[in-house]
């Protein structure tokens, strides 16, 4: 079974770099997926309070023979909460719904176009992590400004960053700010929300390595040092997905991934203008 590498994160804790995302999947699916998910080798899990699935994924956590203390959970703060008594609030709802006393990460979801509330919501999420209640804190879509208002708000810089980024989609900018402050990057939508698995340029690098385009892609996010939360609900492509530590890509490969990206490779929402 293959066994994911740890990522150390700034605040000192470690998580498992490919771990296994449930947007778009049910509280039904979930109780099975996410159980799929572990028997395969993930130990990460990212749901969201808005996913609704929550409830999902605490049964499968539950029904688990894995123990807690091998799992990390990650869940997110919507928008509707983003105001300090709000996270608070919101954060005993996620738990309660996940059947845990701890989450490992805690993430605000979106910085929202008004400017209100990120600021205080990062507040309560400090307040949260000071308290032992959440392990590790971080953010979500966030662009340069939203970052640096939180920092220069708390002194405390948030672990991770989860953000769109595919080949087609590379976030070139944000990850050099990323660097300068030791966030690590974090990829959603990672392969496209599936838009890039049959692109000939990655089956013609995969068919070096006997390795699938998801597969490719997965690997070039891991190569560039991201976090990386593929989701699936179907079980054999969960397993493709977590069967990518036994290649790497070459530089002519990673070459040819790089010139994909695109400015308007975006396949989701632009933080811009939305949330
Ligand atoms: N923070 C945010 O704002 C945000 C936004 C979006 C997503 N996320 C997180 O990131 C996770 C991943 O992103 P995502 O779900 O949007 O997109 P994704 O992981 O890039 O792609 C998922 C899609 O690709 C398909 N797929 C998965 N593996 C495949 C494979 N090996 N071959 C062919 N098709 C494959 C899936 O279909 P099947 O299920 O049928 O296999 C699904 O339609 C989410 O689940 C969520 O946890 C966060």
């Amino acid at each position: 079974m293959p066994t994911t590498p740890p990522f150390r994160l700034n605040d000192g804790n470690t998580m498992p770099q490919l771990g296994y995302g449930v947007w778009r999947v049910s509280n039904e699916e979930a109780a099975t997926s996410v159980v799929d998910a572990i028997k395969a080798g993930y130990r990460s899990i990212d749901t969201a309070a808005i996913y609704d699935n929550e409830e999902g994924v605490g049964k499968a956590i539950a029904a688990s023979d894995v123990p807690r203390n091998e799992l990390f959970i990650t869940t997110k703060l919507w928008n509707d909460n983003r105001s300090f008594d709000g996270a608070l609030t919101a954060f005993d709802q996620s738990l309660k719904r996940l059947r845990l006393d701890t989450v490992d990460l805690y993430l605000i979801h979106w910085p929202g176009v008004s400017g209100e509330g990120y600021v205080d919501a990062w507040r309560a999420l400090v307040r949260l992590k000071e308290e032992g209640r959440v392990k590790s804190i971080g953010v979500s879509n966030f662009m340069p400004p939203h970052l640096q208002r939180i920092i220069d708000a708390t002194g405390i810089v948030p672990v991770l960053n989860q953000i769109e980024l595919h080949p087609r989609f590379q976030q070139k900018e944000l990850r050099t700010f990323h660097a300068q402050h030791d966030i690590a990057t974090e990829s959603w939508g990672p392969l496209g929300q599936g838009s890039l698995v049959a692109d000939e340029k990655l089956a013609a690098i995969g068919r070096k390595y006997g390795k699938t385009p998801a597969q490719v892609i997965l690997r070039w996010h891991l190569d560039n040092a991201f976090i990386v939360i593929p989701k699936s609900v179907n079980p054999s492509r969960i397993r493709e997905n977590i069967d990518v530590f036994d290649f790497a890509l070459d530089a002519d490969d990673m070459r040819i991934i790089e010139a994909m990206d695109d400015k308007d490779g975006r396949v989701g929402p632009d933080p811009a203008i939305f949330g």
